[in-house]
């Protein structure tokens, strides 16, 4: 199989297993990006599909990251199951998805989430924990007669499309294991690291 295949298929049956185990649970990734001068920041997203070019996540339009990310794409991810002892590791470019792929990830999310989004404006300071909690109820009244909650227009789709990915797995039968795919300019290549 095409290596970088390989990765992402490895990324997919990391999600599928952790689901198995904890099925309510969402898969949570800490994704990092840069200010203008190179200082990092780090915070927790849902990791919402694996898709062919990327992993993708959403996130408000006015929050840091976002600003960041318009400023310089350049971001990583790192997804870890403790019960699984693996972690993913992945770098590259994130990407604003077009409006109608990010509604179609958009409507797989969960409805306490989607409803948390449109009461929510990452950015700004909040007065009080119940103005947020005011706003919510707002937002759950709102759609309450609805199927589907839209994606607010604020809230953004991202693909992280893979430059780096790094596998690392430790299992009864093996001690640690690290597989690192890098992707050069005639295709991926696959090389063992050590743990
Ligand atoms: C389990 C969990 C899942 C989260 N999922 C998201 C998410 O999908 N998108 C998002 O923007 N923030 C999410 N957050 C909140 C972020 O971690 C962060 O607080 C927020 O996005 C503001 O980050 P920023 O100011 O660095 O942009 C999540 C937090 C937790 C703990």
């Amino acid at each position: 199989m095409d290596p970088y295949k390989q990765a992402l298929q490895a990324i997919r049956d990391m999600v599928e297993e952790a689901k198995q185990i904890a099925p309510s649970d969402l898969m949570v990734m800490s994704l990092a990006t840069v200010d203008a001068v190179g200082q990092p920041s780090v915070r927790t997203v849902y990791l919402q599909a694996v898709v062919d070019s990327g992993l993708v996540f959403f996130t408000s339009c006015h929050s840091r990251k976002a600003i960041q990310l318009a400023a310089n794409p350049r971001a990583a991810v790192c997804l870890y199951c403790q019960p699984l002892a693996r972690q993913i590791q992945v770098e590259g470019t994130a990407w604003l998805l077009g409006e109608e792929e990010a509604d179609m990830y958009w409507a797989t999310r969960g409805r306490d989430s989607q409803l948390a989004a449109w009461a929510s404006s990452q950015a700004e300071s909040l007065e009080s924990r119940e103005d947020f909690e005011h706003r919510l109820a707002e937002y759950r009244q709102r759609f309450d007669f609805r199927r589907q909650v839209p994606k607010p227009r604020h809230w953004c789709g991202y693909c992280l499309t893979p430059e780096r990915i790094e596998l690392w797995k430790k299992s009864w039968r093996y001690p640690q294991q690290r597989v690192c795919y890098q992707k050069a300019p005639n295709g991926w290549s696959v090389t063992h690291v050590n743990p």
